[in-house]
């Protein structure tokens, strides 16, 4: 299990929850094994959702392929930190529930339970990932011809951390030895 950056929590939590963190130095030349990638995206496949209606799916891009040169494309300037991640993935989610075609209103919120989960089965197996709202939302559109009926999540970067950090840029450096922060506990509860 990764364990770099643990969260400094107040109460107990699983130690799954404790250590998933979002990564910024992942290893470009470490490659992800493909029964681990699997494992995440099974992983990802049995999260919860409005209806079990399951709105989620995703671009894969592998380092070398040609949806990974897509994908990395779309990221802004702020995420090129992730250009070079081994794996690189576009979740979208789907408007609509299949069975009466109405809006579905926990659309994106169901695939970020997906990604969640898929971030903790990733912390179990040893590997970084980070999501990032930080990508040109049209030009993925157009990129993988995401019609109307579905909408770009987040992305997603996977891959090992890096060990040696010492060529890294040194705002990665800084942000990624940064103390993890939260809200309060007593924030948690309404009203705010
Ligand atoms: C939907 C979503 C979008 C995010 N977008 C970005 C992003 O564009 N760039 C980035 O560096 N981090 C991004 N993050 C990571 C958050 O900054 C991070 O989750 C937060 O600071 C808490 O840190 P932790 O995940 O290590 O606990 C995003 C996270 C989520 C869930």
């Amino acid at each position: 299990m990764l364990n770099t950056k643990p969260a400094d929590n107040q109460f107990p939590i699983h130690e799954l929850i404790k250590n998933r963190y979002s990564a910024l130095t992942i290893d470009p030349n470490h490659p992800v094994e493909k029964e681990k990638f699997n494992s995440m995206i099974e992983a990802a496949r049995w999260a919860p959702s409005s209806y079990n209606e399951q709105p989620w799916s995703y671009v894969v891009g592998f380092k070398g392929d040609e949806n990974h040169q897509k994908l990395a494309d779309c990221l802004v300037e702020g995420n090129s930190w992730a250009k070079q991640s081994p794996i690189l993935m576009l979740s979208i989610a789907k408007k609509n529930f299949t069975f009466n075609k109405t809006p579905n209103r926990h659309d994106l919120h169901d695939v970020g339970a997906a990604n969640a989960i898929m971030h903790l089965q990733a912390t179990d197996l040893g590997l970084a990932m980070h999501q990032m709202a930080g990508f040109d939302v049209e030009k993925s559109i157009k990129t993988f011809n995401i019609g109307e009926e579905y909408e770009p999540a987040s992305m997603i970067a996977v891959g090992y951390l890096l060990e040696d950090k010492s060529t890294l840029p040194e705002n990665i450096k800084k942000r990624e030895e940064a103390k993890r922060e939260r809200k309060d506990f007593e924030k948690m509860f309404w009203p705010v």
